[in-house]
């Protein structure tokens, strides 16, 4: 795997190797076979795993895939690559190495040995956090579920899919947890994630972001580089857990999350190359009959992905984190390397709120704006995106550039949620905003106009007008490999 510190690949698993059992009906480095109750217990959800996986997983026929899976956890050299029906990926559990010295690394339980059970007061508080999590990994395969059909090459096509089976196989962690440590009120949660579906009216998945559908490439690599990165810092928050099985869950997939962000990364940055080559040759005013997307276009859902992905952290107090942490629930980004107390019952910072029209600072507890600490370290993971991308319009010598918009633009959740502010911070009244939102958000026009640029190309090694080929293929095969077999082959 080729990653990219700037765009934030995840921390590497530490640990000893320890290898997966493949010769099991459920793949696993867990000792399953020691724990029969449990054993039964997944296997009794595997096949409602298959048929949501059926009915709701990518929709686009395929013989095989060339996917990568999972061999052993820890270290370099965990994934195998080869062509695979997707149907019979080998979704399993895989947890990283045990330390057996881990401690609880803040709240009022540190300096303890990290929890191998889960205590009975903060029961209901973990399941909680565990089932949060669980819903985003389906959600996210239902809302992608169309996507194959308008694959802009066979290339994003694998990825698409790789993608979508290791949220699958997320799913399956978050299962596990589920159905080891909650007991029947677990089983019945691990039913329930089937259950609920993305933009459902009487069951939905349990965040905003994830019910909306994601109806064209381009939303899909900024989904994949802002919302999926928005699992990535929420994972590395559970990756501190005091539970320690939870934090060793995490851990793993943190692992494969960083090749989601790498999609989403160079996803978006050959969409910005193959318009910035327009542009210089042709100027700016008709890049979308040369096939190309337009970088206003390109800008708004930049802002709409970039927004509603900040409403996933959650308000910016919250009693709730501040209970997490202090618990030993639930840490912060890279907890270990920060330099205070772990505890911060003294600690203050400033976050913004709107008073009389304007964004103004105010002092709050740390403890209270645990949210926003998380998320200031993600707004901070996300402007190295940008900058990689305006790198690729800087090297056409366009003088337009990409941005994060405000904090506080088109936000649902939080300080922001009852006030309009522009995409430079602008707080702005009722009128202003319905007057000028569709200059910043995609319409439905915009989205027809991104829509009609997507037509399927399924010969190998051709791209969609719209993007650039990625410079090199996947596991050092060449771009133009046979990454996926269609079931019919050259049937869109
Ligand atoms: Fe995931
Ligand atoms: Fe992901």
């Amino acid at each position: 795997m080729t990653e990219d510190t700037r765009t934030g690949a995840a921390p590497t698993p530490t640990g000893p190797l320890s290898k997966i059992d493949y010769s099991e009906r459920i793949p696993n480095n867990v000792n399953l076979n020691d724990d029969r109750r449990l054993q039964r217990a997944l296997e009794a959800w595997q096949p409602k795993f298959l048929d949501w996986w059926k009915t709701l997983g990518p929709a686009l026929p395929t013989k095989d895939v060339y996917l990568r899976t999972a061999i052993a956890v820890g270290r370099d050299g965990w994934a195998h690559f080869d062509h695979v029906p997707m149907q019979d990926y080998r979704w399993g559990i895989f947890l990283a190495e045990r330390n057996p010295d881990r401690q609880v690394n803040f709240g009022k339980h540190k300096g303890e040995p990290a929890w191998q059970e889960v205590p009975g007061e903060h029961r209901a508080d973990l399941m909680r956090l565990i089932v949060v999590q669980g819903d985003t990994e389906p959600a996210s395969v239902e809302q992608q579920r169309v996507l194959g059909e308008t694959a802009p090459s066979i290339y994003d096509l694998r990825n698409l899919f790789q993608v979508n089976v290791e949220e699958g196989r997320h799913l399956w962690a978050m299962v596990y947890l589920l159905q080891a440590y909650f007991g029947r009120e677990g089983r019945e949660e691990a039913e329930q994630l089937l259950k609920r579906n993305s933009g459902d009216l009487d069951a939905p998945r349990i965040l905003g972001a994830f019910n909306e559908a994601t109806t064209d490439w381009l939303q899909f690599f900024m989904f994949t580089y802002f919302t999926d990165r928005d699992g990535k810092y929420q994972l590395g928050t559970l990756k501190e857990s005091a539970f320690d099985p939870l934090a060793r869950t995490c851990e793993f997939m943190l692992k494969e999350e960083a090749h989601h962000m790498f999609v989403g990364t160079t996803g978006v940055q050959r969409t910005v190359e193959r318009t910035a080559q327009v542009m210089k040759e042709h100027g700016a005013a008709d890049t979308l009959e040369h096939g190309a997307i337009p970088l206003e276009l390109i800008q708004k859902y930049l802002n709409f992905q970039f927004s509603v992905s900040m409403d996933l952290f959650g308000s910016e107090q919250s009693t709730n984190a501040g209970n997490y942490y202090t618990s030993g629930l639930k840490g912060r980004w890279q907890e270990t390397r920060r330099k205070d107390d772990h505890v911060l019952l003294d600690e203050t910072r400033t976050m913004n709120v709107v008073e009389d029209g304007a964004i103004v600072e105010k002092e709050v507890p740390m403890l209270s704006a645990l949210n926003l600490d998380l998320r200031d370290e993600y707004v901070a993971d996300c402007a190295n995106g940008v900058r990689r991308w305006n790198q690729e319009l800087e090297e056409a010598g366009l003088e337009e550039r990409l941005y994060l918009p405000h904090e506080g633009f088109n936000r649902r959740v939080g300080a922001y949620a009852q006030h309009h502010i522009s995409p430079d911070g602008e707080v702005l009244d009722d009128a202003t905003w319905d007057e000028r939102k569709d200059g910043w958000l995609p319409n439905e026009e915009d989205r027809r106009a991104v829509a009609a640029l997507m037509v399927p190309v399924y010969e190998y090694g051709e791209f969609a007008s719209w993007i650039a080929p990625p410079k090199t293929g996947i596991n050092d095969q060449p771009v133009e490999f046979d990454y996926v077999h269609l079931a019919e082959e050259g049937v869109a």
